[in-house]
């Protein structure tokens, strides 16, 4: 089973003023790839807040994943991204590269994210956009490849290919 976080980014939602349905989508979605969300928390859009919350489900629970949702576009309060690159070791543009892919085929506006996702220690942690609509889309197009990415992380894992049938 893989242990997930979700951290939903929203000043209204953290203020109460707001309900989030974009964590409780993502909750139900994990399941899809053998995942159970055992943290959730709803910050608003503080760079300082969302960045120790990373750090501390990896430094101190080692989740295997944290799934982020919201403030990845362009208001000035979003923040998401630049918190997620402040505790990564390493990068993973392809899973953001796809996310704006797939995202594309259904709206224009999917470039308007500027998602992350990067490696801390044996943790993977991916921004998705704020709605759940987007939330969906976005889940769909990286959910094949996340359980394998991870296992390769957690060493369990080394082979990638299949051997060729001759
Ligand atoms: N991606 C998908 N798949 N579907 C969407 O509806 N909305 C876009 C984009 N990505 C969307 C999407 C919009 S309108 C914005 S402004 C950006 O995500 C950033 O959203 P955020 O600020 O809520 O993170």
């Amino acid at each position: 089973m893989l242990r997930v976080g979700v951290i939903t980014a929203s000043d209204k939602g953290a203020r109460g003023e707001r309900e989030d349905l974009s964590g409780p989508t993502l909750a139900k979605l994990v399941q899809e790839i053998g995942g159970e969300v055992v943290e959730y928390v709803v910050l608003p859009d503080d760079q300082t807040l969302l960045a120790e919350k990373m750090r501390q489900w990896v430094d101190e629970l080692s989740l295997d994943l944290i799934l982020t949702t919201g403030g990845t576009g362009f208001s000035l309060r979003d923040v998401t991204p630049e918190a997620t690159l402040t505790v990564a070791d390493r990068l993973v543009p392809g899973i953001a590269e796809v996310m704006r892919m797939e995202s594309l085929k259904i709206t224009p506006k999917a470039m308007l994210s500027r998602a992350v996702a990067v490696l801390r220690k044996q943790t993977l942690i991916i921004n998705l956009p704020g709605s759940p609509k987007a939330v969906r889309e976005c889940f769909a197009a990286i959910a094949p490849a996340i359980p394998h990415g991870i296992q390769i992380l957690k060493g369990e894992a080394s082979e990638c290919a299949k051997p060729e049938v001759v």
